[in-house]
Formats: C-alpha cells, sequence, structure tokens
C-alpha cells in the first residue's frame, strides 16, 4: 500500500484537514455526519487529522482526565478506520508549531473579527465565568491548524464555518501583505446523510450535552443500553412506517427512518417495504439492533487498541513526527516573510 508520505511526495490529492477535540466522545450524529466520512475520504484524499487537545483547555480540564481522553479518543478514531499509516493521525499538542503559527496569525486577526465569532459570543453571553483569552483566540489557533498544512479542504458542520470563513480571511490577508504563503481552504460539504436528531425530542439535534440520558446514543454504549434507547425513542401515535418529509408530529418516525438507512445503506422505499405491516416498537427494535451492529466492531477493535498502549503510543509517536515534517516548510517560510532572523 501507497503510504501517505509518499503520496504527499507526489502531491497528486487533495489534502483534507479535520480536528476533533478529545472532550467530545462521539454520538451516532458526529458518527455519521463527520468522522465516518473522515473514514471514506482516505480513498481520494491525503487526510491529516488531529485530537485538538490544545482547544480542549480553553475550557478548564482535570488533567488526567484530559490525559486519559486524549489516548481513547486517538484509539477511537483508529478504531472507526482512520488508518495512521495511510492518515497523518496524530496529537495536536505533539506538533508545537501550531501554537507558534497560531502567535504569529494572532497578528493578522482584528479583534473585531473575534469579537463577532457566535460560539464566543455565545459563551460570553451565557455568563461564562472562566472568558479567557485562549477562548476568544480560540479560532486564530484553528486557523493555524489548518493553514499550517495547506488544506485544500476542511470538512465542516454549520457550527464551525464561521471558524472556517475566518481562517480564509486571515489566509488571504497574509498572502496580500506578504506573498502567496497558504493555501486559502475551502469547505467540504459533506453530501447529506440526514441529519441526526435527538430520540427523545426528535425536532432538536442530537447532542452530546443533553441532559436526557435517552436523548443520545454513543459510539462506545453497550449493545443492550443502545437498543434501549432506541425502543424509548419517542415517536407519534401513527402505526406506519413510512417516511413523511412534512407531516406534522413526524420527525420521530422520520428521524428512525433516516438513521436506519444511514446504517443499513437501504433506501427509504425498501425500508417502507421491508416494515410494511409491522408496528413502530418492531421497528424501534430493528433500528436499535442495526446501530449496535455498526458500533460492534468499532467497540471491540477499540477495546484491543486500549490494551495496546505501546502500539497506540508508538502510532502517535509516528503521527507526531510526519505531522512536524509536514508543517516545517509553512512555518519557516512564515517566520521568513515575517522578517524573523534566520540561523540557518
Ligand atoms: N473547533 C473544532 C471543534 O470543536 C475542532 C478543531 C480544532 C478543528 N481545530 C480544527 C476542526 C481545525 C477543523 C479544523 O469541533
Amino acid at each position: 500500500m501507497v503510504s501517505i508520505m509518499e503520496n504527499i511526495a507526489e502531491n497528486k490529492r487533495k489534502r483534507v484537514l479535520s480536528g476533533i477535540q478529545p472532550t467530545n466522545t462521539p454520538h451516532l450524529g458526529n458518527y455519521l455526519g463527520a468522522t465516518k466520512n473522515w473514514v471514506d475520504m482516505q480513498n481520494d484524499y491525503d487526510c491529516v487529522c488531529f485530537i485538538a487537545d490544545l482547544h480542549a483547555i480553553t475550557v478548564r480540564q482535570e488533567p488526567a482526565k484530559l490525559r486519559a481522553q486524549t489516548r481513547e479518543t486517538y484509539a477511537l478514531l483508529m478504531a472507526m478506520g482512520i488508518d495512521p499509516d495511510r492518515s497523518v493521525l496524530f496529537v495536536q499538542s505533539h506538533n508545537h508549531k501550531h501554537a507558534e503559527l497560531a502567535w504569529v496569525l494572532s497578528c493578522f486577526t482584528q479583534f473585531g473579527e473575534l469579537s463577532r465569532m457566535t460560539q464566543f459570543k455565545d459563551k460570553s453571553s451565557k455568563g461564562e465565568e472562566n472568558m479567557n483569552l485562549g477562548l476568544f483566540a480560540y479560532p486564530t489557533l484553528q486557523a493555524a491548524d489548518i493553514l499550517i498544512y495547506n488544506a485544500d479542504l476542511v470538512p465542516v458542520g454549520a457550527d464551525q464555518k464561521q471558524h472556517l470563513e475566518l481562517s480564509r480571511n486571515i489566509a488571504v490577508r497574509f498572502n496580500n501583505a506578504y506573498s502567496p504563503t497558504f493555501t486559502v481552504p475551502e469547505p467540504h460539504i459533506v453530501k447529506a446523510t440526514a441529519k441526526i436528531m435527538s430520540l427523545s425530542e426528535p425536532t432538536k439535534k442530537m447532542s452530546k450535552s443533553d441532559e436526557n440520558p435517552n436523548a443520545s446514543v454513543f459510539v462506545l454504549d453497550e449493545r443492550d443500553v443502545i437498543i434501549k434507547k432506541f425502543k424509548r425513542a419517542v415517536t407519534d401515535s401513527g402505526t406506519e412506517i413510512v417516511y413523511r418529509e412534512d407531516d406534522e408530529g413526524k420527525a420521530g418516525i422520520n428521524n428512525l427512518m433516516g438513521i436506519y438507512c444511514a446504517v443499513t445503506g437501504s433506501s427509504i422505499a425498501d425500508t417502507e417495504a421491508e416494515f410494511a405491516g409491522r408496528g413502530y416498537g418492531d421497528f424501534k427494535a430493528s433500528v436499535g439492533e442495526a446501530v449496535a451492529d455498526t458500533f460492534a466492531p468499532i467497540q471491540s477493535e477499540f477495546k484491543r487498541l486500549m490494551g495496546d498502549k505501546a502500539h497506540v503510543d508508538a502510532c502517535m509517536k509516528s503521527g507526531a513526527e510526519r505531522a512536524i515534517a509536514l508543517s516545517a516548510k509553512t512555518l519557516a517560510k512564515v517566520y521568513r516573510k515575517v522578517g524573523f532572523y534566520g540561523i540557518g
């Protein structure tokens, strides 16, 4: 198999960059909407994928927990199918160049721009007490993550669109101030798998922070827990398993159908035919089983990897080395362009 470094050397494929915070254990919506796509993208792109631990400390973290979550998230990405050989998979803090570039880029980011970021505004308006500088500068660090690898594409959900837009503006601003240095990244809009809604309030998006434990299904939930959550999924008083986009009150059953189709690869029409004449209860159990079947191989591979610390650590180390090698040129260029004195 051709390794990513050879591919990159030949520079034939577009480069995709994605980041995930170690504090976000992925739920079904994250899996279908994001991480599963990263796995599939490895076939067509050079993928750079990292665990954003620098971003995680913008919110106070318990050190031992953050350390554990970092290895867990890394192992989970591997278990899901991000291949540390075919892709560059690493931990952000292991490549110190992100923080170095972030400083330079912070001098190319306007105070007003950061003040307008909705994520920042949301946090400050909610009366968050720990409004630290890192939280304010968060999008500039994210720009550094992206620009240091000259990423062509960044898969983005709605919540990260504004941050990508800022990255693009910073790139253009720097390129105009000096000479072309950064690739201006494009958003990669993933072709729609159904938006995954909460199981208990199906007009709301599935969220990791939902207070109702039955609302979200996590990738590492045990089989019986997954099935139980689906059995409790809120639907309506109907009986037929059909998809009705615009009908009032059908959000629950529509959501379950979307999930079933996404995990089995079946179409809406085939699903309707498969469950014709069967009730909601039966269908809910089948969706639960299909989701549990999807997560089962990920969970067993995750368990295996968590038992092989030496292997995961070795992958992290080589991922970090590749990330450093891949970003060295860009940072050196930036340092030269802004006028830092080089000593060879
Ligand atoms: N802010 C992103 C999130 O919370 C994580 C992230 C950090 C990221 N750096 C990135 C995503 C660079 C894409 C590109 O989801």
